[in-house]
C-alpha cells in the first residue's frame, strides 16, 4: 500500500475516533448538531477525506472507499443513538418540561345527590318487592287530576299551580298520575315506585323549585291494610335514616287517599331537640301518603270491594337537603360543579 493510501486510511481512522468521541461528549442537541456539521456535514471532515479518494492509487482505492463508507455509517449510527438519548435527557432534566407543575386534574363524574337519594329509596323499597315504573311528564288533566278524585273545579287543582301546555294538557304537578296509569295497565298485585320530575308555577327560592323530583309509591293487592302501610313506611325510615329515627303519622288530606297522612321523621340534624331545619319542632315532614281512595279504584276500573292499597309521594330533594344539611334547594338545581363535587 502506498503512503498516500496509508495516510487516507489513518485520516479516516482519526475521523472515526474523534467523531465518535465528539458525539458521545455532546450533552445537548445544539452540541450534537455542531459535531454533526464538523464530521458528517457537506464540507465536514469526512466529505473532505472522501474527496481525496481520487488521489489514492487505484489498487488501494476500493479498500479506502469501503473504509470511508464504514466510518460514515458508524458515525451516522452513533449520531442517531446520541440524538435520542440527548432528547430524553433534556426532557428529564426539565429543560423543556417543568416537572414541578401540579398534574392536570381529571374530572370524575358522579351521581347527583338527588339521584343518589332516589336510588336509595328504590333500593330499600325494592326489598319489599317494589319495582321501578315511569310515566310521562306531559300529562292530560284527566290523569293528573280527574282520575285522582280531584275535580278540575276543586280548589286542590288550583293549589297545584299548574303549567298548562294546551287545553287539558299540562306538565304533571306530581307523580301521582303514574298511579292511575299503572292501575289501568294491569291487575294487582301492584308494587311500584315512580321517581320523576314534576312542575309547578312556584317561586324559585330557598325552599321551592318550579321543577322538582318526586318518588311515588303504590301498593295495591287484596287485603292490604293500614298496618301493612305503616310497617312499610317505618321500615323505610329506619333503613334510610337509621334505627334511632322515629316515624310519626299526622292526619292530613289528599283527595286520592283516605285516610291520608303526612309522615314526619324525628329531626336527624338536632336529634329531635329542635333546630332551624325542623323549625324547633323536632319533626321533619318527608312524605304525603294514605290508603288509596275507592274513587280512584273506580276511575281506573279496579274493583274497590276487592282491592285495597296505599300510596305515598316524597320529595327526594328535600330529603337530600335534610341529610346533607343543604340550606337552599337551588344549590341542587344550579349544576355548580364545585358544589356537586362534594357528593362524588
Ligand atoms: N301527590 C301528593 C303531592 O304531590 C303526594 C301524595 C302522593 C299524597 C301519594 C298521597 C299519596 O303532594
Amino acid at each position: 500500500m502506498t503512503s498516500d493510501g496509508m495516510s487516507l486510511r489513518e485520516r479516516l481512522e482519526g475521523i472515526r475516533t474523534s467523531g465518535l468521541a465528539a458525539f458521545t461528549a455532546a450533552v445537548d442537541e445544539e452540541a450534537l448538531e455542531s459535531a454533526r456539521v464538523r464530521y458528517l456535514g457537506r464540507s465536514g471532515e469526512l466529505s473532505a477525506a472522501m474527496a481525496s479518494l481520487g488521489g489514492v492509487p487505484a489498487e488501494d482505492r476500493p479498500a479506502a472507499g469501503r473504509l470511508a463508507n464504514e466510518v460514515k455509517r458508524e458515525l451516522e449510527a452513533a449520531l442517531e443513538d446520541r440524538l435520542s438519548k440527548v432528547a430524553v435527557a433534556e426532557v428529564a432534566s426539565g429543560a423543556s418540561l417543568d416537572l414541578s407543575l401540579p398534574g392536570r386534574r381529571t374530572w370524575v363524574g358522579g351521581t347527583h345527590p338527588v339521584t343518589q337519594v332516589i336510588d336509595e329509596i328504590c333500593e330499600i323499597f325494592g326489598e319489599l318487592g317494589f319495582s321501578r315504573a315511569a310515566g310521562p311528564e306531559i300529562e292530560t288533566d284527566w290523569y293528573n287530576f280527574t282520575a285522582l278524585n280531584i275535580p278540575l273545579d276543586h280548589p286542590a287543582a288550583d293549589m297545584h299551580d299548574t303549567f298548562y301546555l294546551d287545553d287539558g294538557v299540562l306538565l304533571r304537578t306530581h307523580t301521582s298520575p303514574v298511579q292511575a296509569r299503572i292501575m289501568m295497565d294491569g291487575e294487582p298485585p301492584i308494587r311500584i315506585l315512580a321517581p320523576g320530575l314534576c312542575y309547578r308555577r312556584d317561586a324559585w327560592d330557598a325552599s321551592h323549585a318550579p321543577a322538582f323530583e318526586q318518588v311515588e309509591g303504590l301498593a295495591v293487592d287484596e287485603g292490604i291494610d293500614f298496618v301493612e302501610f305503616r310497617a312499610a313506611i317505618a321500615f323505610f325510615v329506619r333503613r334510610f335514616f337509621g334505627s334511632g329515627v322515629k316515624t310519626r303519622f299526622r292526619a292530613s288530606y289528599f283527595p286520592f287517599t283516605e285516610p291520608s297522612a303526612e309522615v314526619d321523621v324525628s329531626c336527624i340534624l338536632c336529634n329531635a331537640s329542635g333546630c332551624s331545619a325542623c323549625k324547633g319542632t323536632g319533626w321533619v315532614e318527608i312524605m304525603g301518603s294514605g290508603m288509596v281512595h275507592p274513587a280512584v279504584f273506580e276511575a281506573v276500573g279496579l274493583d274497590a270491594e276487592r282491592y285495597t292499597g296505599y300510596a305515598f309521594g316524597m320529595g327526594p330533594a328535600r330529603i337530600a337537603m335534610l341529610r346533607y344539611r343543604i340550606p337552599d334547594i337551588r344549590l341542587l338545581y344550579e349544576a355548580d360543579a364545585a358544589f356537586l363535587e362534594q357528593f362524588v
